[in-house]
């Protein structure tokens, strides 16, 4: 089998979250940059990796990288790829991408230099001067980092976020990438109660339900791959059966809340779209009262941070009394929140166990961490 090398770009601070499920789907020679994941594997991981990352952006598939300091170096070497081995006479490529610390710095330029190589490659192959770009999308990426471009193509379309079962137009919802990373990273993987007090659209509880049912994210919708074609068919209904056969069956106690009636009607209609209704629970409550009896669980969190859709001080006076909540729980609990406030820990009361960076859009923020003590079998 022919070895293809991928691409998955990122969320800054959840790489290695990536290279992990990539290394659980047996994809090889994983390695970590900032922001992207390269890894190696057939052609049949496309649908693979497409359908099950939680948290990939999309998945690139490498065509060449070779070093470019001028436009000719960059026209050359990508009239030297065998772009007809990919892209027959029909299919529409656009060119994307970026540039970062390289001599040629105008991306406008790289583009338009990028589609003009391609276009007389396939119009040499093909045996025409004007390509029809009525078919199926190949989507092009390029990349130049120190004056080195990597040619790719877009297997996904739309993100990878976008799994198909969130309305438009909510305040501040979460991506779903950033959700799946943040339950992942509290070590949730089904068993204990789960719960998210300030749950809005329900992003992280529904892809808490998603990860405890162990269904791939991507089975609700479509990727611009399926319709290639060089890739079979075959190979995405194998994904697919694959896939659903790693699904789990169980009872799951994952709760949402929010003070918002609105918001919990609207993730209530988010987990019948995500298929998940029958595992979740959602209700109007209110974070400063939490409380929940078991000697044990998780929570996982996105509270208002004062930017964007409440003030800074009133944002602090939701965590002081969230920490106060929070401190009539078991010691068995732990709470994982997301805030980019500069004075979480003060006006939570309590110093994180741990602190993670992420990026939540364009917004610099933390993932505060409280570590709970599980009590031991037996007590
Ligand atoms: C940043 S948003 C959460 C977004 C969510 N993660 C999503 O993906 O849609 C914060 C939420 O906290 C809710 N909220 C504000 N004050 C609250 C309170 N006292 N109790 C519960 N929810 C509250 C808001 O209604 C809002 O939906």
């Amino acid at each position: 089998m022919e070895k293809l090398r991928f691409s998955i770009p990122t969320l800054l601070g959840v790489e290695s979250l990536a290279a992990d499920e990539l290394r659980r789907m047996n994809l090889e020679n994983v390695q970590v940059e900032n922001g992207r994941v390269f890894c190696e594997g057939g052609i049949s991981d496309i649908p693979r990796m497409n359908l099950r990352l939680r948290t990939g952006e999309r998945v690139l598939m490498v065509l060449g990288s070779f070093p470019a300091e001028s436009f000719d170096d960059l026209f050359e070497g990508v009239k030297a790829l065998p772009w007809e081995s990919w892209i027959p006479k029909e299919a529409c490529f656009p060119v994307k991408g970026f540039s970062l610390n390289s001599k040629l710095a105008s991306v406008p330029a790289c583009q338009s230099i990028i589609k003009k190589a391609v276009a007389s490659r396939l119009g040499k192959a093909y045996g025409c001067e004007t390509l029809p770009e009525t078919g199926a999308l190949y989507q092009i990426q390029f990349s130049i980092m120190k004056d080195k471009a990597t040619l790719m193509l877009d297997t996904s379309g739309a993100g990878l976020y976008k799994r198909g079962y969130r309305a438009q137009g909510v305040v501040a919802p979460l991506r779903e990438t950033l959700a799946a990373s943040l339950v992942l990273l509290s070590g949730y993987r089904g068993k204990d109660p789960f719960c998210d007090p300030f749950c809005g659209s329900g992003t992280i509880a529904i892809e808490a339900a998603l990860i405890a049912k162990n269904r791939a994210p991507g089975l609700n919708r479509t990727f611009s791959a399926q319709k290639w074609s060089f890739l079979p068919t075959q190979d995405w209904l194998q994904a697919a059966d694959e896939a659903m056969d790693l699904e789990f069956d169980g009872n799951y106690d994952i709760w949402g809340g929010d003070i918002d009636p609105a918001a919990v009607a609207l993730a209530q209609s988010n987990a019948v779209k995500a298929d998940v209704e029958d595992i979740l629970r959602f209700e109007v409550a209110d974070a400063r009262t939490f409380w929940r009896k078991e000697d044990y669980g998780r929570i996982v969190t996105n509270p208002p941070y004062g930017e964007r859709i409440m003030e800074r001080s009133e944002a602090e006076g939701l965590y002081r009394e969230f920490g106060k909540a929070a401190r009539n729980l078991a010691p068995g609990w732990s709470i994982n929140l997301l805030s980019s406030h500069t004075e979480f820990e003060r006006t939570f009361g309590k110093s994180a166990d741990k602190k993670r960076k992420l990026y939540n859009g364009m917004i610099k923020c933390d993932l505060f961490q409280y570590r709970g003590k599980k009590p031991s079998k037996g007590t």
